[in-house]
């Protein structure tokens, strides 16, 4: 039974994944690499903890038992020596994530079940850095952590059966809806969006509208809870970008990243955690 999780890289996905276990109760070491880093992730823990509070959704008692729950730390080995469960949210980089998980095979318990986070990687490419290939599998949790209902269980050749049902019963424990599915680049959710995300940007970059007018087209015509820019905004430009490289080179030439996506990036252009994506937020003043 998962009763202590570590959670590798405190960004956008990790800090969120650490919310949410905590808040489900388990224990939860989060790691990252600088204390600049997990002081970010405190902040942003925080603040959803008080809009949680202030909407009523949790009580004080749950954010204090939560908070209780959670270490903020940069040590690796403190993070995983006793972990059940790791689940891995650093960039999507293939080289950091190899590094990775070559140092927590080493340093977990060998009970310790490995899950990437990854968007489009091969668990089977992950579980082959460690020794552990039957207890390695990806959990793809959506952005925002806290409000995305759906945790994608994707199983690599070798995980076991028994993996994939500990994990499903985890992610449930986290109040998460779960589907399993087989390895394939790009999983379900990950091919579509990176494909609708991309031609948005053709589109913007052969002028057929402004991205306002992009968005409201979809979300009023097809139904999308959420238009493509203030999605890719949410997601990070970078993190979309990495993600469209990789299913470029796996599934071939209808996900090659569209050059405007490419100069954004450049031009750091990230999305909302730099404050200016397609949109700029920092004339905006919305809610994160
Ligand atoms: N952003 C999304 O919407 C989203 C959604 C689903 C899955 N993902 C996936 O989640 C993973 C993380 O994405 P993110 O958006 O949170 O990225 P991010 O850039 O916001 O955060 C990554 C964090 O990892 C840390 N880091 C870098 N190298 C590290 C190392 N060696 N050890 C520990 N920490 C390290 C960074 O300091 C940073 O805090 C990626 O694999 C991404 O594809 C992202």
């Amino acid at each position: 039974m998962i009763q202590k999780i570590a959670v590798l890289g405190s960004g956008v996905m990790g800090r969120g994944i650490a919310y949410i276990s905590a808040l489900a109760g388990f224990s939860v070491h989060l790691y990252d690499t600088s204390d600049e880093a997990l002081t970010n992730a405190k902040e942003e823990i925080n603040l959803i903890f008080q809009k949680g509070m202030s909407r009523q959704k949790i009580s004080l008692e749950q954010k204090e038992a939560a908070i209780s729950k959670l270490t903020f730390i940069t040590s690796i080995k403190e993070a995983v020596q006793s972990a059940d469960l790791v689940i891995e949210a650093v960039p999507e980089k293939i080289e950091i994530k190899k590094s990775i998980f070559e140092e927590i095979d080493k340093l977990a318990p060998e009970h310790c079940l490995f899950a990437t986070n990854t968007s489009t990687m091969s668990p089977t490419e992950m579980a082959s850095f460690t020794k552990r290939p039957s207890k390695v599998i990806a959990m793809h949790f959506f952005n925002p952590v806290h409000k995305m209902p759906l945790v994608e269980i994707i199983k690599g050749l070798e995980t076991a059966q028994e993996t994939a049902d500990v994990i499903k019963m985890t992610a449930e424990k986290m109040g998460k809806e779960t589907v399993v599915v087989n390895e394939f680049p790009g999983f379900v959710t990950s091919r579509i969006s990176a494909l609708v995300g991309n031609e948005a940007f053709y589109m913007l970059q052969e002028g057929i509208g402004t991205p306002e007018d992009i968005d409201k087209a979809i979300k009023l015509g097809l139904n999308y809870p959420m238009g493509p820019f203030e999605l890719v905004d949410l997601v990070g430009l970078d993190t979309r970008l990495n993600n469209l490289n990789y299913l470029h080179k796996t599934l071939g030439e209808k996900y090659r990243p569209a050059p405007l996506l490419i100069q954004y990036v450049k031009a750091g252009r990230l999305g909302r955690k730099t404050g200016i994506g397609v949109y700029d937020y920092t004339l905006r003043g919305d809610e994160a």
